[in-house]
C-alpha cells in the first residue's frame, strides 16, 4: 500500500550497550541498510546520552538519524543528570523522545512536562517523538481513549510545529505482549481523529503515528498493513542489528 506518510522506524536502546557494542551495531546497520530497503524508511536510533556522539559519528555516511531518549525543557541550568536540547543537537541529534512511559513511571514525568519538553525540542531544532499509551489497568477499566486524549492534549498544548507520535500501550512494552493489529489500528485511528480536531485534517493526514510495544520482525508485517500505523518504536528488537534490519525491510515494503 502506498501512503503519503514515509514509514519511520525508531530504535530505543534504553539503558543498553557500551561504546564498542554500539560501534559494532552501527557497522552492521550501515552495511545492511541499503539492501534492507532503507531508502524507503526514515530510521532513527535513540541511544543513551554517553553514546550519542559516537553513534552519530559512526552513522554520518548514512541517512540514519540519532535522537536523545529524553530532554530537559530548560535551555541550561542547575538540573543534575539532565540533558538540554542544545547538548543533544551538539552531539549530532535531530530527534528526541518525549514522555516515554518509563520516564513517566521512573521519574514521575507529568503530561504537562512532556508538552514543555516537546515545545523546547522543536524550538531548538529537534523533532520530538511524543510517546503516549495506556496502562493495563486503564485498558481493563475501559479508559484507554480517555487516557490517550488527556496525554495527547497536554503534549500538544504548546502546539509544537513538528512532531511524530508513538502509541505505546504500557502493558505491551518489554512484555512480549503485542497489541493485535486491530487493537493498535483502533487506537491509531482514534489518535488521528484527535489530531484532525486539534490541528486540522491536512496536518493529521501527514503526521506519523508509530506503534511501540514488543514490536519485532515477526509482527511488523501485520501491524504495518494497518492504514494508520506508520512505523514502530522498537526497544528489545532494536538491540540486534539483524532484527532491526529485518524490521527496516518490513517497513520498507509498506512504502
Ligand atoms: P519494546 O520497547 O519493543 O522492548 O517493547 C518499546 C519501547 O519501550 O519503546
Amino acid at each position: 500500500m502506498t501512503s503519503v506518510r514515509k514509514p519511520l522506524l525508531g530504535g530505543n536502546w534504553k539503558m543498553h550497550k557500551v561504546r564498542a557494542e554500539a560501534e559494532e551495531f552501527c557497522k552492521a546497520l550501515a552495511a545492511g541498510i541499503s539492501s534492507a530497503g532503507g531508502a524507503d524508511v526514515d530510521v532513527v536510533l535513540f541511544p543513551s546520552s554517553p553514546l550519542l556522539h559516537g553513534v552519530a559519528r559512526s552513522l554520518e555516511e548514512t541517512a540514519v538519524e540519532v535522537g536523545g531518549q529524553d530532554v530537559h525543557p530548560a535551555a541550561q541550568g542547575a538540573h543534575t543528570g539532565d540533558t538540554s536540547v542544545a547538548q543533544l543537537v551538539d552531539a549530532g541529534c535531530t530527534w528526541t523522545l518525549c514522555g516515554h512511559s518509563e520516564r513517566r513511571a521512573d521519574h514521575g514525568e507529568t503530561d504537562e512536562q512532556v508538552g514543555a519538553k516537546a515545545k523546547a525540542a522543536v524550538e531548538g531544532g529537534l523533532v520530538p517523538l511524543i510517546c503516549i499509551g495506556e496502562s493495563q489497568e486503564e485498558r481493563e477499566s475501559g479508559r484507554t481513549f480517555e487516557v490517550l486524549e488527556r496525554q495527547l492534549n497536554a503534549a500538544l498544548a504548546p502546539r509544537p510545529e513538528r512532531f511524530a507520535l508513538a502509541y505505546e500501550p504500557v502493558w505491551a512494552i518489554g512484555t512480549g505482549l503485542t497489541a493485535t493489529p486491530e487493537m493498535a489500528q483502533e487506537a491509531h485511528a482514534f489518535l488521528r481523529e484527535l489530531l484532525a480536531d486539534l490541528l486540522g485534517p491536512e496536518v493529521a493526514a501527514v503526521k506519523r503515528i508509530l506503534y511501540g510495544g514488543s514490536a519485532k520482525p515477526e509482527n511488523v508485517g501485520a501491524l504495518s498493513a494497518q492504514p494508520d500505523i506508520d512505523g514502530f518504536l522498537v526497544g528489545g528488537a532494536s538491540l540486534d542489528p539483524e532484527k532491526f534490519l529485518a524490521m527496516i525491510e518490513g517497513c520498507s515494503s509498506r512504502a
